[in-house]
């Protein structure tokens, strides 16, 4: 056999989230893809990290009281347990935090640099004066300036669809102090694509990516590229800019590299040689499993990096859809937002393992866990094809031949038919088409069972346990049942290890699909997998759903409006307490020496005898607004409020405003109509 030498990746996890169910789907399409070349005798190497740098995890980080470093530690350990929970056999799991990283980081820019492929230039961007940091688009939040529809990000509109620049927002909001963002210059470094465009042209073209992929990426490639912002001030956590101390790259530099270092770190604890996978003209091949957000990162920046770089480029990007859950986007509050650490407290990994392998293909349309079809097409399969071969001739060979399989198996047809699909199965599982393997595999697995059903040892069974018909039929079975779980060993490892044990043989590889099982003794059949339970389904929603709940959107206010928490509650009776009235502002006149206040007097409509009623408060919305802007004015006051004394006099009363402070505060303005006097229910 003519060994290949193989690299594979899949997209690097994000250090401050949790794994979720679509992180799952890729490292399992990824997984179940390495496994059939490790079967098959390739050398196969399957490489992965987390993407531990940029301005989020920096954030988090803080939240949290904790470095960044104490950070992307913690998570690393918790993605490495889901990931190893659900079967992913990475060879090596790193962080892009990492000496490897850096060092290829700092190489490959100063080559980049060395090759005049940097540009430097400044830019105006959006600054949080508070924070004292630039803010990326998704940290501002405003009113759309077409639709208007408030709490909008800084890029586009997730209300009406328009995009435009964070600058256009209307009343924009840093979305981390709230404060308003100004805006100031700072020099940024650049990757000049453009000088790429013709490389990639052809790169795209040369079998690299499939045919949807590459059809979107020239659409770009015709409008022309755009240089690529690679740097980012500080503060960042990230890699120093050589020569700069207070740039950093961005985060997606440097995270491609991270399969680089990941490897490279894999190499200093094994025998593989970095420079026979990385260097220009290398052999080996490599791919990079990846979801269908991220393709230009890797379809463009990262072939361009390396080719001016002078390492290899990828043999293929394969780009995969995304996970819904019951036909939508998974969602917090459906409960459909689904952790890999949720899922794995309740049901085996394997059924989802199984499942996605189902449904999954080399095309790029979107996944639907549907969560009814999942529990029926497990069942029905899994528990109900394949694993009742075994569990319906076990017992007759344990039981009247003492555990022994006939020595030779006349007409073996079920079994040759089977064995004659191995190599369709092969280049279905080669082409990422695993739902036409398993849609094979479980037809032989139908026949499987027709022909137990054809035999019915039960009935031989009960005239002459020790029947060599009976003995036949049942290693019959027990062979297809082997060759059907070398098949499936791809996606289901641990059932594998289980029916290798149950058979005490070695372990299954490829090549023993060429061969049957004969004169061998097998042990004992337990059940091997058992039914998904709903039940278990159901709680994964309501746990996902208690997980996301109220303390989300509280942060996110919180974030918004400084609002502590909604608390204390108050009882009915307090709020009756409060007497709100409609006011028209008579006068305001600043107050001498007062920064702040407004002094207020109010027209408050009449008391029952007839008699104008007004009242005098102070205000603090002299920020906001200009003294002579507010004369007739409607507002609403709290009328019952016990006079205070302040420094400049004494309030009687209070009006009620909106905002975060400064220019930022708007007195509540009842409709025209409401006069003054009118009590507020
Ligand atoms: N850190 C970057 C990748 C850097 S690779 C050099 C990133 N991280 S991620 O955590 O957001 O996503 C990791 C991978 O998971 C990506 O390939 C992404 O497409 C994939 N998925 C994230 N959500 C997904 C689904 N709902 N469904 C399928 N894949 C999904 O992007
Ligand atoms: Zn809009």
């Amino acid at each position: 056999m003519n060994q290949r030498k193989i690299l594979v990746t899949s997209a690097l996890p994000y250090a401050n989230g949790d794994i979720h169910l679509g992180h799952i789907m890729e490292v399992t399409q990824t997984d179940i893809w390495v496994r059939l070349q490790k079967l098959r005798g390739h050398d196969c190497v399957y490489v992965c990290a987390d993407d531990a740098h940029g301005t989020s995890i920096m954030l988090s980080a803080e939240a949290q009281g904790i470095t960044p470093e104490e950070l992307i530690n913690k998570v690393k350990r918790q993605h490495e347990q889901d990931f190893k929970e659900f079967l992913i056999g990475f060879d090596n799991f790193h962080t892009t935090h990492s000496e490897e990283n850096k060092s290829f980081s700092e190489e490959i820019y100063l080559a980049l640099k060395a090759n005049q492929h940097i540009a430097k230039r400044t830019i105006l961007q959006l600054y949080d004066p508070e924070k004292q940091l630039f803010l990326a688009d998704r940290y501002v939040i405003g009113t759309c300036p077409n639709c208007k529809s408030n709490g909008q990000y800084g890029d586009n509109c997730e209300v009406c669809g328009s995009t435009y620049s964070p600058s256009e927002l209307i009343n924009p909001k840093s979305a981390i102090s709230g404060a308003v963002p100004t805006e100031k210059e700072s020099e940024h470094f650049f990757f000049k694509l453009p000088a790429f465009n013709e490389m990639l042209k052809t790169w795209t073209r040369s079998g690299t990516l499939q045919d949807s992929v590459a059809n979107k990426i020239n659409e770009w490639l015709e409008e022309g590229l755009q240089e690529w912002d690679i740097s980012r001030d500080a503060p960042y956590f990230g890699f120093e800019i050589p020569g700069h101390s207070d740039k950093y790259f961005y985060v997606w530099l440097d995270a491609p590299i991270g399969y680089m270092a990941s490897f490279k770190n894999y190499c200093s604890k094994t025998t593989y040689k970095f420079e026979e996978y990385w260097e220009k003209n290398s052999e080996t091949e490599l791919y990079h499993f990846i979801g269908k957000d991220i393709i230009n990162f890797h379809t463009l920046f990262w072939p361009a990096m390396l080719t001016s770089a002078n390492y290899r480029t990828p043999t293929a990007v394969f780009v995969h859809g995304f996970l819904t859950v019951d036909g939508t986007k998974m969602s917090k509050s459906r409960g459909t937002f689904i952790n890999a650490r949720t899922y794995l407290e309740n049901l085996n990994p394997e059924y989802l393992r199984y499942y996605l392998a189902a449904k999954l293909s080399s095309g790029i349309d979107d996944l639907d866990l549907n969560l009814e079809d999942f529990v029926q097409r497990v069942n029905s399969d899994l528990v109900g094809k394949v694993i009742n071969i075994a569990s319906r001739c076990a017992g007759f060979i344990n039981k009247g031949f003492n555990g022994e399989l006939s020595s030779k198996i006349d007409t073996p047809e079920l079994l040759m038919e089977i064995q004659s699909k191995k190599d369709e199965i092969t280049s279905h599982y080669e082409n990422r088409e695993y739902g036409k393997a398993v849609r094979i595999i479980m037809a032989l697995a139908d026949k499987a069972n027709h022909y137990i059903n054809d035999k019915e040892p039960w009935v031989i069974g009960k005239k002459d346990k020790a029947s060599p018909e009976l003995q036949e039929i049942c290693s019959i079975g027990i062979n297809a049942f082997r060759l059907l779980i070398i098949y499936l060993k791809p996606v289901l490892p641990e059932t594998a290890k289980k029916v290798e044990i149950f058979l005490k043989i070695q372990p299954l590889i490829w090549e023993d699909i060429d061969s049957l099982l004969l004169g061998h003794s097998i042990g004992k059949f337990t059940p091997l997998i058992t039914r998904v339970e709903s039940e278990k389904v159901q709680n994964i929603i309501a746990v996902t759903k208690e997980i996301f709940k109220p303390k989300d959107k509280l942060e996110h206010k919180k974030k918004m409006n400084n609002l502590e928490e909604f608390e204390p509650q108050i009882e009915f009776d307090d709020f009756k307490k409060i007497d709100l009235r409609v006011a028209r502002i008579i006068l305001a006149e600043r107050v001498e020496g007062a920064d702040k206040l407004l002094q207020l007097t109010l027209d408050l409509g009449f008391d029952s005898a007839g008699n104008a009623l007004s009242r005098k408060v102070f205000s603090g919305i002299k920020s906001a607004y200009d003294p002579d802007g507010l004369k007739d004015k409607l507002t609403v006051v709290v009328v019952n409020l016990k006079p205070r004394k302040m420094k400049f006099g004494v309030s009687e009363g209070m009006i009620l405003a909106a905002g975060p402070g400064g220019k930022d505060i708007w007195l509540i303005e009842p409709h025209n109509g409401a006069t003054p006097g009118m009590r507020i229910t």
